[in-house]
């Protein structure tokens, strides 16, 4: 007997269940960007392999471990399924020339693809929600970005759980003058380091930091660190970030091994993190990359941003108790009979046109039976058309959940009466 067929490992489906409170995560998501002017890019999932090589760095776990990365059997190009948001969404700044009038706003959604070790709150295609401000130094942008994201936990109801970790990579200077320290300092201790990390140690040995080996824990908390390497111009904007949350009330936690497992990024960056998730506990994370555009062939051009694990956030908000609306239907029609379907799918129409939820009942069945459904559906009203209801044109209303009588009217009379208990979908919020 063959295998029975499985989705990929670290791949997940979202099922009718789960759908409820993705769409009212994306409902609350949407309006809060569309607050803050901001405006959606949609890019391609696959990308030529040498952008995430070239904005993300090639010594890094996500460029040397963990892309989908595959040569394109007919042209022998080698693609790769995005691992992130940024890079894509540079290459189409630059690409269609966004920046032309001044600094844009962006955001993005849908998965992305690591091949990591899944676990809790870790998949191979996850999902995230991006925001990239492109074309302003800052620091205001940085500050918008945090009181954005303080301003969404609060809407998802999460700002008791999840705090704000804060640190600076400075420019390219500090960066580096680090880089010789920590070169020296693990060099000294070399027979400590693991293979990546001797691997790392010249071409990369900032990424030494974010190792994932608890062997290595030690070493690293006493390496040298980047905060004593800022300069004014660095400690300067770090300062204005700090006193731009002090003054909209945010607190924060100054972590200076915060460096962040990608090579774009400079002076602030940070993690909102949660404690409730084990140890999957990031929920969101950015910050500045002034040097991306013009590294991917853009005129220069600053830029902060950062990104959200949704299946993280979707887990964290269960976990509080969150619940979305429920995903029911106004009506649910019952319908005995050749005449009577007929008639159901007129009357379902028409109760569409005055902007109701309806589920026609498919599949036949005795009225028992479909009603036995139309309860289990969660619909708030049954309505049932039998042939010799649609004979004479009319319909049997049955409340589900308590409110009012059962009744036999005219269509247009349903309609009416359905209006008196029930706003038409269209005026609904989500
Ligand atoms: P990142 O830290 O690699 O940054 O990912 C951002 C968020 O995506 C993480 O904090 C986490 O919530 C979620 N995430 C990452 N990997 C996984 C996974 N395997 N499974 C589930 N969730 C995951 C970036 O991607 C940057 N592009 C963020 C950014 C935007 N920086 C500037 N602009």
């Amino acid at each position: 007997m063959s295998n029975p067929l499985r989705a990929v490992r670290g791949m997940n489906d979202l099922l009718p269940t789960d759908a409820p409170l993705w769409q009212y995560f994306e409902g609350i998501l949407r309006a809060w960007l569309k607050a803050y002017g901001y405006r959606e890019l949609r890019t391609p999932i696959l990308e030529h392999t040498g952008l995430f090589k070239r904005a993300i760095g090639e010594v890094t776990d996500i460029v040397e471990k963990e892309m989908y990365t595959f040569v394109d059997e007919l042209n022998g190009e080698s693609m790769t399924l995005r691992p992130e948001g940024t890079a894509s969404c540079v290459r189409a700044v630059i690409e269609h020339n966004l920046l032309f009038d001044g600094g844009k706003r962006l955001w993005y959604a849908g998965p992305m693809f690591r091949h990591e070790r899944p676990q809790k709150g870790r998949y191979r295609q996850f999902h995230q929600f991006g925001i990239e401000a492109l074309g302003y130094a800052g620091p205001d942008l940085d500050i918008e970005h945090l009181l954005m994201t303080a301003r969404l936990w609060k809407l998802l109801g999460l700002a008791d759980c999840i705090h704000l970790e804060l640190n600076s990579l400075g420019g390219a200077e500090s960066r580096a003058r680090h880089r010789e320290k920590l070169i020296a300092y693990f060099q000294t201790h070399e027979a400590l380091l693991d293979e990546d990390a001797k691997r790392r140690l010249h071409s990369n040995p900032l990424r030494i930091l974010d190792t994932k080996n608890p062997a290595m824990r030690e070493l690293v908390e006493a390496a040298p660190r980047l905060m004593d390497e800022l300069d004014e111009t660095a400690l300067a904007h770090f300062e204005a970030v700090k006193t731009g949350l002090d003054a909209a009330g945010i607190a924060y936690t100054i972590n200076p091994r915060l460096v962040r497992g990608l090579d774009y990024y400079n002076y602030t960056v940070f993690e909102w993190v949660t404690d409730r998730l084990g140890a999957q506990g990031t929920v969101c994370a950015g910050g500045r990359y002034d040097g991306l555009v013009q590294q991917l062939g853009g005129k220069a051009a600053p830029a902060c941003g950062f990104a959200m694990g949704v299946e993280r956030l979707l887990a964290l908000m269960l976990d509080v108790g969150v619940a979305a609306p429920a995903d029911v239907a106004d009506v649910y029609l019952i319908n005995v009979g050749e005449a009577a379907s007929r008639f159901a799918q007129q009357a379902a129409e028409t109760l569409r046109d005055a902007g109701f939820n309806v589920v026609l009942h498919g599949g036949g069945g005795s009225f028992k039976s479909q009603m036995k459904k139309a309860d289990a559906s969660g619909a708030r009203y049954a309505m049932i058309i039998g042939d010799d209801e649609a004979a004479a044109g009319e319909v049997t209303i049955k409340p589900l959940r308590g409110e009012g009588e059962q009744q036999r009217v005219a269509l247009a009379a349903a309609v009416d009466l359905l209006k008196a208990f029930v706003a038409p979908a269209s005026s609904r919020q989500l």
